[in-house]
């Protein structure tokens, strides 16, 4: 070892090739090799030891953790750095984020490439989010293991918004006003509810039982929101901006978001509740209670969970532009689509608004008419307010129906699913924002089947106002 420039060394397994090839009876020949991991950093970079070898993109943590190796490897974290330089914009501001630094981990002060600038650090490598590694790659068996964070701090603390944030990319400050930022707290703490309401129990529904600093629990019961590495693999990922599963499958067991909204879109007979987070059933078309009665023609699956719109439910709920100043033509900001919002409240310059509670003619329907589906946005906002008319009228004639009908036909523990209960159960679908754009088609079909259903069963009368002929087909009036 040389004075001042300890090293630390692996074994690797070289398998000397040729020996293999010539002859399967000659002895092969395991060579034990010492390769250099790195040198020891600079006492400033505060224990940080980034890569191995840069041109190859092999990270020091890499030479025994292959498998994040290989992934991370492909991912666009392992660009940044030439990304940055390509841009021809680079220059000292942006670095920290484009490097190994502080920022995303739990190092505090200027560390690794801010402290440093030695091009080891270039690009957001492993320890960007696991933190500096230098104890534990000089002893591997000592449990003080980096761990990465799966919270997102929006005030620049910790994890992935530590750099996805700003007005370039404010990924996090979006997703902090939306609703997978700001859980409902009251499903957060029942266990049933959790593989859903909480970033753990998703992660745990979705088979990560890898270690991150949250996992140990708190005292709090550990719960922490659908986070951006719930959706986003750490690693990297075989599907669009590194997401952990397909948004373009209309399938719920494959696609990213119809893996929680899917909880009740079809009826459980035990139960008197109705639908919950019924968008992914809507939007694939297998929702509802089916009455025997039932016409569904063939269109139940709506265009907008068909090829027109590959992307499903994020091409309508996540979509980034950017947004200029009206007056000066400047860039103002670059909206994500973080707030998974389709329809926007936006202000003068288009940015979507904090408090989001403007009136229905003031959304933005420009994503409808993006997606060449709708010959304009005014169209796209006549049909979805068309649409959500005549499902409020046939839900409202439901409701009015369904209080005539006895009792005794609407009890949860009796082994039977009424008519009642059915009829009820689909007409709830109308009282959920965006139904009229997830299936109008199907639910105006399951709210006149049911109709019918009532009148037959228990010789109910339907309002004469109310037309149960089909006023929701595709195309047509809708575009
Ligand atoms: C010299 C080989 C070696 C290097 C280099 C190395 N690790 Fe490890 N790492 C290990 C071993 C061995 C374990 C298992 C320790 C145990 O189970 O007690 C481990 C465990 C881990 C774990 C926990 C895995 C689990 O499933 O429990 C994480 C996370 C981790 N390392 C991250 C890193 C990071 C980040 C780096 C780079 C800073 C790194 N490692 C570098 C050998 C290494
Ligand atoms: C040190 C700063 C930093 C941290 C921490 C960081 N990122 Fe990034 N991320 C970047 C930069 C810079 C890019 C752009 C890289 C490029 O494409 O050149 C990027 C790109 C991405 C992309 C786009 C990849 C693609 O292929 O389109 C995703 C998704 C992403 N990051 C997710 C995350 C998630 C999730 C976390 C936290 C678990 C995270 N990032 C943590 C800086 C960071
Ligand atoms: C606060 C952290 C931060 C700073 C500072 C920052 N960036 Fe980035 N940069 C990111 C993140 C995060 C992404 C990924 C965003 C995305 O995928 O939408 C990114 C993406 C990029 C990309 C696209 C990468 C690619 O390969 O497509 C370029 C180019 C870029 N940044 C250049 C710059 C320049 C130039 C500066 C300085 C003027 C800068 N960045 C400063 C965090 C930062
Ligand atoms: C963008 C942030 C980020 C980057 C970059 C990153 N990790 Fe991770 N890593 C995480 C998070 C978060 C977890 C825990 C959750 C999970 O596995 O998805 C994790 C888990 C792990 C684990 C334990 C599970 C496993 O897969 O064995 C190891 C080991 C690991 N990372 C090593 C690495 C190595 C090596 C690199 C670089 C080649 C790396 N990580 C890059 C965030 C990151
Ligand atoms: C509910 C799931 C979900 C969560 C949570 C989430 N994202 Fe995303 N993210 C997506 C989807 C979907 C896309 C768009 C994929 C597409 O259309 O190609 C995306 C795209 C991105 C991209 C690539 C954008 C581009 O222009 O290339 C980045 C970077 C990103 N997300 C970062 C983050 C960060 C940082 C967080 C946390 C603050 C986060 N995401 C939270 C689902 C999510
Ligand atoms: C891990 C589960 C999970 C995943 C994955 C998920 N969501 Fe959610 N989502 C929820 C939960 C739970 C809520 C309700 C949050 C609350 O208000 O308590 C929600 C709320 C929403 C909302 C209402 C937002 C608001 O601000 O009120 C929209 C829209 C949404 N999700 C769309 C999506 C889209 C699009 C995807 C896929 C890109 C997705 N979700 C992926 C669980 C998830
Ligand atoms: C299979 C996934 C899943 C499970 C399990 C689940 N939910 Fe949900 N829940 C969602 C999704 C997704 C949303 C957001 C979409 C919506 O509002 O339709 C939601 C929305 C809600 C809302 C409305 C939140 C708001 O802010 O408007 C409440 C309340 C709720 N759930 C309570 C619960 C309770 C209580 C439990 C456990 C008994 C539970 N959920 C179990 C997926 C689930
Ligand atoms: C054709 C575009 C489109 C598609 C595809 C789509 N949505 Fe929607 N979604 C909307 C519209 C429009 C609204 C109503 C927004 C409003 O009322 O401001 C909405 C409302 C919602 C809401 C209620 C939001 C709230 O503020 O309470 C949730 C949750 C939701 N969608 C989730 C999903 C999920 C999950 C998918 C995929 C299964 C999906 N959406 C597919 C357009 C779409």
């Amino acid at each position: 070892m040389r004075p001042g420039t300890s090293k630390a060394w692996i074994a690797t397994f070289v398998v000397v090739a040729g020996t293999l090839a010539t002859s399967a009876c000659t002895d092969e020949t395991i060579v034990f090799r010492d390769r250099e991991l790195f040198e020891t950093p600079v006492a400033a970079a505060a224990g940080f030891v980034g890569y191995t070898d840069e041109t190859t993109k092999l990270t020091v943590c890499g030479n025994c953790h292959v498998g994040p190796q290989s992934q991370w490897e492909e991912s666009g974290h392992a660009d940044a750095w030439d990304g940055l330089q390509d841009s021809g914009h680079a220059q000292e501001f942006c670095e920290s984020c484009h490097t190994v630094s502080e920022l995303g981990n739990v190092a505090t002060g200027t560390a690794g490439y801010s402290a440093t600038a030695e091009d080891r650090y270039h690009d957001v490598q492993c320890e960007s989010c696991h933190g500096p590694g230098l104890d534990h790659v000089t002893n591997p068996s000592d449990p003080n293991i980096p761990l990465a964070p799966m919270d997102v701090s929006v005030d620049g603390t910790l994890g992935c918004g530590e750099c996805h944030q700003g007005s370039h990319h404010p990924f996090a400050e979006e997703w902090a006003q939306s609703g997978h930022g700001d859980m409902y707290a009251g499903a957060q703490g029942r266990s049933a509810c959790q593989s859903c309401h909480t970033g753990e129990g998703a992660l745990n529904a979705f088979g990560v039982s890898d270690p991150y600093i949250e996992k140990g629990g708190d005292a709090q019961g550990n719960h922490f929101n659908i986070t951006c590495a719930v959706c986003h693999d750490p690693h990297g990922s075989d599907f669009t901006a590194q997401l952990r599963y397909s948004i373009d499958v209309a399938d719920e067991d494959q696609n990213l978001c119809m893996k929680c909204h899917h909880k009740r879109g079809i009826p459980d007979p035990t139960s008197f509740r109705g639908p919950h987070s019924p968008q992914g059933p809507l939007l694939i078309g297998d929702a509802g209670w089916w009455p025997p009665n039932l016409d569904i023609q063939g269109d139940i699956v709506a265009t907008h969970g068909s090829d027109a719109n590959p992307g499903l439910c994020a091409g309508c709920h996540v979509n980034s532009y950017e947004v200029t100043d009206a007056a000066t033509g400047e860039f103002v900001v670059n909206a994500t689509g973080h707030r998974f919002l389709a329809t926007p409240c936006v202000d003068a310059n288009g940015a979507p608004t904090t408090d989001q509670d403007c009136a229905e003619g003031e959304k933005n329907y420009e994503g409808c008419a993006v997606a060449g589906c709708h010959g304009s946005a005014q169209g796209a906002s006549a049909a979805n307010q068309v649409a959500q008319l005549r499902l409020t009228t046939l839900a409202a004639e439901i409701d009015r129906l369904v209080a005539l009908v006895p009792a005794t036909e609407f009890d949860s523990g009796d082994n039977r699913y009424t008519t009642g209960e059915g009829a009820k159960f689909n007409a709830g679908f109308a009282g959920f924002a965006g139904s009229a754009s997830h299936n109008p088609f199907l639910v105006e079909a399951l709210m006149i089947a049911s109709i019918e259903q009532l009148k037959t069963e228990y010789g109910l009368a339907v309002t004469a106002e109310v037309s149960m002929q089909r006023q929701l087909v595709p195309g047509g009036a809708l575009r």
